[in-house]
């Protein structure tokens, strides 16, 4: 099981410094959470998003954190300076606070801790990131201490300062924002345990937490973990797994010996037991004394040789070459052959052999004797530790070999890789060589999922090592972290020759509300922002483009790592050229595009569009476009506004004809010739000079309203006439009431005049 240790605490009470020395002293991963909120910090200010704004975060959809070696690295930069800057120290309490971004931390956070011992520090840790911590620890102190630490950190860091007052108001400042923020604020978890740091070292609270760990049953397993990294206390199944880890091809020299060793193991201690046979076989002494002797010294060498390991490297000297024995008989007992061996004796009188097949640099036609004399101090390698103790044997080969991984550890630079060649799969990954060098790839660290593992038998593939196992003569390598450098490197090699005005087809990757993040290169991306798309203005990225889209764009922009692109600089612009010819008041021909509630969308050009609002179709109010308009329809309109910054052009069809209202003779009051056009419900639709108008069915009196048909010419006096409203009401009955009246009144007039006399006549006649 892993452990997982958990330290939360406000700003400046150590937990980053605890932490780290904390993980050093029992081999775990400092995870540093709070550097993590602040490379996200760095990021939205390089690439100077609005920091009010949450939803601007969405582009840690593809941004990168990582931590490697202490170290943070942003979309692969490393990045550990420049998040301590005051700058990003200033904002980060405001960017913390963002669900969308602490959900993203979180997960990642997690992603981190899997399969890992590690101690994790931050805000939320024991709350919210690992509730289940093996232990969790509140780390405080008060103010004055914690403004003391965070200035000598910055002087440290050769950065400004401030005074103690100002730094301790930022520290107050900073807690109340960190412990009143509605998401996971800074909270002590119920089951952690507080400790104050204000008058205590840090080697104090590190020793503090090291003996909680172990309290906690993690001492257990560190031994043993311990026993399992030891060769001789290993279990046979792991045991076969590590020689086959240390397959060397080619001369398939560790293995084949080693190998061979396992299988004859029996027979190599029943050989020793015939040597010592041999020896009391002199003196003809009885197995049982023999049995007995071995025991004795079996179970005292045994304590001796726990002090040592295999592959450890260990002086001796040389107390005899033993030549070859050839197969003889002694009585009844056939004693095998031996080959030629030196006798090593160690420091402490416990001793070995080293045969010819274990030495280095021996030729074919040489012998032992040869390289070795009585007394010669060497240094060799414990190649195998048989378990009942006593005896060892040793190898120069192996000796050579960790020499060599210890010069290449020494030599190792960040950021190697090199191509090493599978040999086969082991239960814990690949095995491989590399020059000389054993590898392993574990399992976690290929860039292949487990089932495909095998595929990469038998192939030369880029690995960076990880760590130098010099206990296994090997080098822990890692496909990931290769595939990491290797990608950065290509991305600084692009990097240098990227330059302002130059095309590439790239590919989306992601997109925002404010622009698509385009990959120009392998892991290089740019950001064509939304107004960058097209000349005429886009609305959503969407409507243009989506993910996995190839898009050609042009760099025009280059600022550090932020690079911005442009689609619509590759592009005609339409735009321009179509306003250039045009003026407003001009009639033009267009399609009709779209009809919808509020106008008519029509192509201009096969890249331009206007807009025909419906209250510049017609000069009738109530005209249905549906019903008057079809779409792909051609029609003739004119350009009435022109918005070059909205790239927006607005048309009028009915600017095109005269506007019946106004050209109107007639008035209200007025009995005029109009003609029924259209009967509905409770009236009729009449037309006069080309304008319609209503006439209701109660108006009419002196014919049945049901006998009115439609061009029927009828006389009606104009109840409302409102141009600007574009309402025309009429009445038959107003009509006929004034025609009744004037023919009454024409009648009065005649009789009056048949009642005059001949002088009244004249004198009317005169007047006129
Ligand atoms: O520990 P620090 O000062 O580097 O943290 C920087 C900021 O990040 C701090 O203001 C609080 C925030 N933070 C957080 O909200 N949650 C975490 N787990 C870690 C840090």
């Amino acid at each position: 099981m892993n452990w997982q240790i958990a330290i939360d605490g406000p700003a400046g009470s150590g937990k980053s410094t605890i932490a780290q020395a904390v993980a050093k002293e029992l081999g775990f991963e400092h995870i540093d959470t709070g550097a993590m909120y602040r490379a996200v910090t760095l990021k939205a200010l390089k690439l100077k998003i609005n920091l009010e704004n949450e939803e601007e975060f969405h582009f840690l959809e593809t941004t990168k954190i990582d931590f490697e070696s202490q170290k943070i690295y942003l979309d692969d930069q490393d990045v550990s300076k420049a998040i301590r800057s005051l700058e990003v120290t200033n904002h980060v309490s405001l960017v913390s606070k963002y669900g969308y971004v602490r959900k993203k931390m979180v997960t990642l956070q997690q992603f981190f801790v899997a399969n890992k011992n590690v101690i994790m520090d931050g805000r939320d840790i024991g709350t919210v990131v690992l509730p289940q911590a093996n232990l969790k620890i509140y780390l405080n102190a008060n103010v004055e201490e914690r403004a003391k630490r965070r200035m000598k950190e910055r002087l440290e860091q050769h950065q400004e300062t401030g005074d103690l007052e100002t730094t301790i108001k930022e520290i107050i400042d900073r807690d109340y924002k960190d412990s009143t923020r509605l998401i996971s604020p800074l909270k002590k978890a119920d089951d952690a345990i507080e400790i104050d740091s204000s008058n205590l070292s840090v080697e104090c609270v590190v020793k503090k937490i090291i003996s909680l760990v172990f309290e906690r049953g993690y001492k257990m397993e560190k031994e043993l973990k311990n026993e399992n990294v030891e060769l001789q206390e290993q279990t046979k199944e792991q045991k076969e797994e590590l020689v086959e880890e240390q397959v060397t091809p080619e001369e398939e020299v560790i293995t084949e010996v080693v190998t061979e060793e396992k299988v004859e193991t029996p027979e190599v201690v029943a050989e020793e037991k015939v040597e010592d046979e041999e020896e009391t076989l002199e003196s003809e002494d009885s197995e049982a004394s023999e049995t007995t002797e071995v025991e004795e010294t079996s179970e005292e060498e045994t304590a001796k040789a726990v002090k040592y390991k295999e592959l450890q490297i260990v002086s001796g000297t040389v107390v005899e070459v033993i030549p070859e024995q050839p197969e003889n008989k002694a009585g009844s007992k056939v004693i095998k052959a031996k080959e030629e061996r030196v006798l090593i004796t160690l420091e402490d009188g416990q001793e070995g052999f080293l045969f010819k097949r274990d030495t280095a640099g021996i030729k074919e036609d040489e012998d032992l004797i040869d390289l070795f004399c009585e007394g010669d101090k060497v240094e060799v390698a414990i190649k195998k530790i048989f378990p009942d103790g006593g005896k060892f044997i040793f190898s120069t080969i192996l000796l050579n070999k960790r020499k060599e991984l210890e010069k290449f550890g020494a030599e190792l630079k960040r950021d190697t890789v090199f191509t090493a060649k599978v040999l086969k799969q082991i239960q814990v990954g690949l095995l491989m060589k590399y020059e000389d060098f054993s590898c392993l790839l574990p399992t976690s660290q290929a860039a292949v999922a487990e089932d495909e593992l095998a595929t990469l038998v038998g192939k030369e593939i880029s690995v960076a090592p990880i760590r130098v196992d010099y206990g296994r003569i090997r080098i822990i390598v890692s496909q990931i972290l290769a595939d990491r450098i290797n990608a950065r490197a290509d991305k600084k090699t692009f990097m240098e020759t990227l330059e302002v005005g130059q095309i590439y087809d790239g590919v989306v990757k992601n997109i925002e509300r404010y622009g698509a993040f385009v990959e120009i290169s392998k892991n290089v991306e740019g950001l064509l922002h939304i107004s960058e798309i097209d000349h005429s203005r886009v609305f959503k990225v969407e409507k243009v483009l989506n993910v996995g889209d190839s898009v050609k764009v042009k760099v025009i922009k280059l600022e550090k790592e932020h690079i911005g692109l442009s689609r619509k600089a590759l592009i005609p612009n339409y735009w321009e050229e179509y306003i250039n010819g045009k003026a407003v008041g001009e009639l033009t021909t267009g399609k009709v595009l779209e009809i919808n509630n509020s106008g008519v969308v029509m192509a201009l050009t096969p890249e331009i569009s206007g807009f025909l609002p419906k209250s510049e179709f017609s000069w009738d109010r109530d005209v249905k476009l549906e019903d008057s308009v079809k779409v792909d329809e051609e029609l003739e309109v004119k350009i009435i506004e022109i918005d070059a910054t909205k790239k927006r052009i607005i048309l009028s069809k009915k600017q095109l004809v005269v506007n019946p209202w106004q050209s109107l003779s007639v008035k209200a009051g007025d009995v005029v010739d109009a003609k029924v056009t259209k009967a509905l419900p409770e009236g009729f639709i009449v037309t006069i000079d080309g304008v319609e108008g209503y006439l209701p069915k109660s108006t009419i009196r002196s014919i049945d309203p049901n006998s009115v048909e439609i061009d029927q010419e009828i006389k009606a006096k104009i109840r409302v006439l409102d141009p600007e409203k574009n309402k025309l009401v009429l009445s038959m009955r107003d009509a006929e009431e004034r025609i009744e009246r004037e023919t009454f009144k024409s009648t009065m007039d005649l009789q009056d005049k048949m009642s005059n006399t001949f002088g009244d006549y004249l004198k009317q006649s005169k007047k006129k």
